[in-house]
C-alpha cells in the first residue's frame, strides 16, 4: 500500500476591515510610530468589530480556502482550528465554524498552542489524515487578540492584531520521488517551564474571568531565534532538506528582528521569506496561514513550490512543518 499524503488543495484568509495604525496608538499608550517600526516592523494591524468574532472570521478564512480549493464544506470530514481567543470556553470554537459552514459529518476540535497553534493544528490533521481517519481537512488558524490586550500596556497591545487564515488538506497517494506535493516533515516541540514568560493571566480554572495578555517581550526574544532555527534543522534532517532547497520561508510573524535573524542563521536569502508583520501585527495561531494566503494571493507560492512553515510562542511551544505546495 502506498504512503498517503496530506496535500494541500487550497488556502484563504480574511481580516477584519478596521486597520489600526501606530499613529493611532501613540493617542492611547505612550508609544510612537518610529519605536514600533524600529523594534518590530509592524506599522498596523486589524481589529474585529464589536460583535466580530474568532468563528466569524475562521469561518470566512474557511469558506475562502474551500473556494480555492473547489470544494464545498460537505466536502470535509475534519476541522482543526488553532486559537487561543475562542468564542466561549467551550464548546470548541470549531464547532461553530462547522455549524456556520452547515458541515454536518465528520469531527472539530481546537488546539491551543498561541502562536504555534496552526503549525500544531497542521501537524495533528496532517497525522489524522495519514492514519485514515479523514480524507480532507480544513485548518484554521483564527484569532481575535484584540480582546485579550491589556490596552494601557505599551508594550504589549502594540504588538498584537487579529485575523484568520486557512488550508485545506487532502488525502492523496504519494508518488516515488522528491517532487511529492503535501505535508513532508512536521516536528513540534514545547517547554513549560517557560509558560509564565508568556501568558494570560485569567481562566476558568483560575480567576474565572478571562484575563489580559502577559509577555516578557526579551524573554521570549532572548530563546525565539535559536529555538525556532533548532527545530528547523530537526525538520530538515527528517526530510534530507537543506535551506538550499526551500523556494519560500512562511514565518510566524511576530517581530520582522526574529524573522531576519532566523533566515540569516539558517542562510535563507530573504528575497525568500514571506513577511506580512507589517500590515498584520502578530496574529498568533493566523499569522502563518494569512501569510500563505497573501503569498498565494500575489503569485509568490506555487504548485510545486517547497515551504518551510514555522513558528514560536506561549508555552513555550515551537515548531516546523516542510510542505510541498
Ligand atoms: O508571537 C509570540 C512570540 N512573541 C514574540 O516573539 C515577541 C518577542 N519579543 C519582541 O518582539 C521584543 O522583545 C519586543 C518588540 C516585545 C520589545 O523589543 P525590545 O527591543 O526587546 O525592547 P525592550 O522590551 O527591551 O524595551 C526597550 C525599551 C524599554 O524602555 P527602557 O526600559 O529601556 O527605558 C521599554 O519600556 O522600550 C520601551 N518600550 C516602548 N517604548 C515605546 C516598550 N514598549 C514600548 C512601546 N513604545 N510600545
Amino acid at each position: 500500500m502506498s504512503e498517503i499524503r496530506s496535500v494541500v488543495l487550497g488556502s484563504g484568509g480574511y481580516l477584519p476591515s478596521r486597520v489600526l495604525t501606530n499613529a493611532e496608538l501613540s493617542q492611547i499608550v505612550d508609544t510612537n510610530d518610529e519605536w514600533i517600526v524600529q523594534r518590530t516592523g509592524i506599522r498596523e494591524r486589524h481589529i474585529a468589530a464589536d460583535g466580530e468574532l474568532t468563528s466569524d472570521l475562521a469561518v470566512k478564512a474557511a469558506t475562502a480556502a474551500l473556494a480555492d480549493a473547489g470544494l464545498a464544506a460537505g466536502d470535509i470530514d475534519l476541522i482543526v482550528m488553532a486559537t487561543a481567543t475562542p468564542d466561549f470556553t467551550f464548546p470548541a470554537a470549531a464547532v461553530t465554524v462547522q455549524e456556520k459552514l452547515g458541515m454536518q459529518n465528520g469531527a472539530a476540535f481546537d488546539v491551543q498552542a498561541v502562536c504555534s497553534g496552526f503549525i500544531y493544528a497542521l501537524t495533528s490533521a496532517d497525522a489524522m489524515i495519514k492514519a485514515g481517519q479523514a480524507k480532507r481537512a480544513l485548518v484554521v488558524g483564527a484569532e481575535t487578540f484584540s480582546r485579550i490586550l491589556d490596552w494601557t500596556d505599551r508594550t504589549t497591545c502594540v504588538l498584537f492584531g487579529d485575523g484568520a487564515g486557512a488550508v485545506v488538506l487532502g488525502a492523496e497517494a504519494a508518488k516515488e520521488g522528491t517532487k511529492d506535493r503535501g505535508v513532508i516533515a512536521a516536528r513540534l516541540r514545547s517547554d513549560g517551564r517557560y509558560r509564565d514568560k508568556l501568558y494570560v493571566d485569567g481562566g476558568p480554572s483560575t480567576g474565572q474571568a478571562v484575563g489580559h495578555l502577559r509577555m516578557e517581550g526579551r524573554e521570549v526574544y532572548r530563546h525565539a531565534v535559536t529555538m525556532i532555527t533548532d527545530v528547523i534543522e530537526d525538520v530538515f534532517a527528517a526530510a534530507g532538506v537543506t535551506a538550499a532547497d526551500i523556494d519560500w520561508f512562511v514565518p510566524h510573524q511576530a517581530n520582522v528582528r526574529i524573522i531576519d535573524a532566523s533566515a540569516k542563521k539558517l542562510g535563507i536569502p530573504l528575497e525568500k521569506v514571506v513577511r506580512t508583520v507589517d500590515r498584520h501585527g502578530n496574529t498568533s495561531a493566523a499569522s502563518i496561514p494569512l501569510a500563505l494566503s497573501v503569498a498565494v494571493g500575489d503569485g509568490r507560492i506555487r504548485k510545486g513550490d517547497l515551504l518551510l512553515l514555522e513558528a514560536m510562542g506561549g508555552g513555550f511551544t515551537w515548531g516546523a512543518v516542510l510542505v510541498r505546495w
